[in-house]
């Protein structure tokens, strides 16, 4: 056995989740990589729905190892709150770890993310606010503090002593800020340290043991590739390195890239997206409206609460994300959710300056110039959470995934028709 990837294809929350809790069924361990509390991943079983930041989506089963990978970076207080929740709703965290390579989210970032965030103005990138951004820019600039130096304070004093009048100065002289002072911040970290200590391990070797015992590694993702500091439509995008992309997945959980066998895909059968930044098929009018509104799990941010932007599939750039990625099979998301229609439309290609574009272009420039081709497909209007064999969809709904997967590239290997774990329909 070896590592499996699930990676988002498109801008994020296409039940990343949801996919992971299914498939981790055959996995030893469920390891998040990338990324920080901006994820927001949600699992609804038999114990109710649980929206996840941090903890991996492998949790619900107490057999499982859960590991938060080197390549995250971990607000301790929201980390604690979640272990919280999740002990006080009967979920045990006994199999949860954290990676003592793992970057810490101090303070000064959630303050940083809301004042850059105020001075873009009008650009804006609506972040989550989350301090993710800040905190990444740090871990590049080498000004990062990890688990391992939380956890020792005298590290922890020495990194902050030299850190935080770097901080200070920023948001004094440059936002005209309120500096923070010294003594709190590191007694309140002091205290998250040793709270958090009988969680630190050194993750990346738990992993490697685990495939050279032969299991299977699970390897979860956050956000979408489109949303990707490299592939994604930049500077509309997140900043997490590793990269939220499969490539990222071998950084950010301390293996080599050959230890990855599969990538899984997971796309919404339409497109959302959360926050600022182009979207080509977007719906403005009603049908969005329906689209975002419609079925079990309406289409509100589970980190933020924000409606998402919502619009028919968009082929051209998830076929791009098949390709970053290197996905080796697809899980569709959300079926059920197009029930209803009497038409639906796949975006083919693109109409740009009055010829045809069906790559995914570099600059947000141009896709905001583009203009979608669509194909029209007719609607099922039938109930589709119950079904759970390919065969038994109506067909339309059967025509609708074979011209996905055809215009993926990619076979689809999981139709998923309802938030909870048996409603899918594995092929
Ligand atoms: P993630 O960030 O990729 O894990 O996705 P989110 O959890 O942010 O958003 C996905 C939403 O869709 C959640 O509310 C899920 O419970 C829900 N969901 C997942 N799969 C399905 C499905 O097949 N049908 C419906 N109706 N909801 C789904
Ligand atoms: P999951 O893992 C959807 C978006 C934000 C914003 C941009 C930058 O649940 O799919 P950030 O706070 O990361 O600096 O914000 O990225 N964003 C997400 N959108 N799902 C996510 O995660 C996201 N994480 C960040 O809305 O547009
Ligand atoms: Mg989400």
């Amino acid at each position: 056995m070896s590592a499996i990837v699930v990676i988002g294809g498109q801008w994020g929350d296409e039940g990343k989740g949801r996919m992971v809790d299914l498939l981790a069924q055959d996995a030893a361990i469920v390891a998040r990589y990338s990324a920080g509390d901006n994820a927001g991943h949600t699992i609804v079983n038999h114990l109710g729905k649980f929206a996840l930041h941090l903890v991996p989506a492998g949790i619900f089963y107490p057999d499982k190892l859960c590991l938060i990978g080197n390549g995250v970076v971990v607000n301790p207080q929201v980390l604690l709150d979640e272990i919280q929740q999740l002990e006080s709703r009967g979920v045990s965290t006994k199999h949860l770890y954290v990676s003592d390579r793992a970057q810490v989210l101090m303070p000064y970032h959630l303050l940083l993310d809301g004042l850059e965030e105020q001075v873009r103005g009008a650009g804006a990138l609506e972040t989550t606010r989350r301090g993710v951004g800040p905190a990444f820019a740090d871990k590049v600039a080498r000004l990062g503090i990890r688990m391992a130096d939380l956890i020792d304070a005298e590290a922890l004093r020495a990194r902050l002593e030299f850190v935080l009048p770097l901080k200070n100065a920023l948001l004094e002289r440059l936002y005209e800020a309120p500096p923070l002072e010294f003594e709190e911040l590191y007694r309140a970290y002091v205290d998250y340290g040793c709270r958090l200590k009988p969680y630190v391990r050194d993750t990346s070797s738990i992993v490697r043991q685990a495939l050279d015992r032969g299991e299977q590694v699970l390897l979860e993702g956050a956000q979408g590739s489109l949303l990707d500091l490299d592939a994604g439509t930049y500077p509309y995008v997140t900043s997490s390195t590793p990269s939220s992309l499969a490539a990222g997945a071998a950084v950010g959980i301390g293996i080599g890239p050959t230890q990855i066998e599969r990538v899984v895909g997971v796309y919404k059968a339409y497109m959302t997206r959360v926050g600022a930044g182009p979207m080509p098929t977007e719906l403005l009018d009603e049908t969005g409206d329906i689209i975002r509104r419609e079925g079990p799990a309406p289409e509100f941010g589970a980190t933020t609460g924000r409606p998402r932007r919502c619009g028919w599939f968009d082929a051209v750039a998830s076929r791009y994300s098949v390709l970053v990625n290197g996905v080796t099979a697809a899980a569709l998301t959300r079926l059920d959710v197009l029930d209803n229609f009497p038409a639906i439309q796949v975006c083919t290609a693109y109409e740009l300056d009055g010829g045809r574009l069906e790559s995914f272009p570099a600059t947000t420039a141009v896709l905001a110039r583009a203009k979608p081709v669509f194909e029209e497909h007719r609607g099922w209007r039938k109930d589709t959470s119950d079904v759970r064999r390919f065969g038994d969809l109506p067909k339309e709904a059967q025509a609708y995934v074979e011209r996905i997967e055809g215009l993926l590239g990619c076979p689809i290997e999981v139709v998923s028709v309802g938030p909870e774990r048996d409603q899918a329909i594995r092929r």
